[in-house]
């Protein structure tokens, strides 16, 4: 699981004299702040990197294809579902409130002249509410060419879902999870042109995997650690379902938008937001790389790789110290399953 780390003060000669560790977080912030937010994720990263995107690439038609996107209403999401509806897919848009999401799929049906969208509502922090839409879709007899896992933000205190999840965890992890392990039954019928893929983030760079899933103790609520501990988990499930499930013909892939100028981050950081807005990335700069999985050919996609502007990605970097074994991979993934009650396949 990873190439074996390095300490930071390895890595970066100039820190040498000072104490290992102080000199491993300065390297591993100088490292994420400059390279992962500054060079890659920013409006002016996405425009460098797309002189080198082919048109060709995204310029396909999706008709015949049925597609899901979870958190659909706004932002990123929103995006997904409108690129793929304008090429002529069907789109089932997840939303969790109705009256949002009819508003969302009637403006993407009028914006795209498709009147295949639909809105299921469902909030995916809710084992229950994800048991019925799953029910509800297999039985429809449908296959489900492209799942996309893009629901998913950030609480800033400690609450719980109905389930008595930590609520981060409920909705970034537990959702994503349980949604594609019972929609199997409709990708497998799409198979082998079918598709999970779930909207993570580079921030998850700053995370290795978790034993404790739930963070009971409250003193150590600390929900920006939390959230790249959750987008690493995502990345780690991605690898976990390629192994299990690729070979019976599902691709799947984990991706980091950018930074995208959207309601989650007005909403958690206002005076960051506006003192930052003009670097980030449009939500439809940030669906690009969603839009490009979902249509490029699945032999020339690296099978559970991790994706930022049309190009796969290291899952960790030299010196960040979050690779894991797969001993604890491999636990990770039974406590999840657990969490989501579901059994082993
Ligand atoms: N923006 C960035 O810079 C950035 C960077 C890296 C990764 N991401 C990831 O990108 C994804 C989309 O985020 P965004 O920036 O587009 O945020 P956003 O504008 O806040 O959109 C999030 C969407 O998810 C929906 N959602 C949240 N919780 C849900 C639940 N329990 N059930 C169903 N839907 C739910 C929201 O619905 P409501 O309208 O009802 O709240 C909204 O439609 C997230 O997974 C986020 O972690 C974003």
């Amino acid at each position: 699981m990873g190439s074996a780390d390095q300490t930071g003060c390895q890595i970066w000669g100039p820190l040498n004299f000072i104490h290992p560790e102080k000199a491993r977080s300065l390297y591993i912030e100088h490292v994420y702040e400059h390279y992962c937010k500054y060079w890659c994720s920013t409006r002016q990263g996405f425009l460098r990197k797309a002189k080198t995107f082919r048109k060709e690439d995204t310029d396909v038609n999706m008709t015949g294809k049925v597609c899901m996107v979870t958190g659909a209403n706004q932002g990123i999401g929103y995006a997904i579902a409108q690129a793929f509806a304008s090429r002529g897919a069907k789109v089932y848009m997840v939303c969790r409130n109705k009256e949002r999401g009819e508003i969302a799929v009637s403006k993407i049906r009028s914006e795209t002249d498709n009147k295949r969208v639909f809105l299921e509502v469902c909030d995916i922090s809710s084992l229950q509410q994800i048991q019925t839409l799953t029910s509800r879709f297999n039985d429809t007899n449908q296959p489900l060419h492209v799942l996309v896992n893009n629901a998913g933000g950030l609480e800033l205190t400690r609450r719980e879902s109905e389930d008595g999840l930590e609520l981060n965890f409920a909705t970034n992890v537990a959702g994503m999870f349980r949604i594609t392990e019972l929609l199997q039954p409709a990708l497998k019928k799409a198979a082998p042109d079918c598709r999970v893929i779930s909207v993570s983030s580079s921030r998850m760079y700053l995370s290795s995997l978790s034993m404790s899933l739930q963070f009971d103790d409250e003193g150590k609520f600390n929900p920006m650690e939390h959230y790249q501990q959750y987008k690493r988990l995502q990345v780690a499930i991605t690898e976990y379902w390629a192994k299990i499930y690729g070979p019976q013909g599902i691709g799947f892939y984990s991706m980091h938008p950018g930074w995208v100028e959207t309601e989650a981050v007005r909403r958690n950081n206002p005076k960051l937001y506006e003192k930052q807005r003009k670097f980030m990335r449009t939500p439809e700069q940030g669906a690009d790389t969603v839009l490009w999985l979902a249509l490029k050919p699945r032999s020339k996609l690296e099978q559970g790789g991790f994706f930022i502007d049309r190009s796969a990605r290291a899952k960790h970097l030299p010196g960040f110290g979050t690779s894991y074994t797969d001993e604890s991979f491999s636990t990770t993934m039974r406590v999840v399953r657990e969490k989501c009650t579901l059994l082993m396949p």
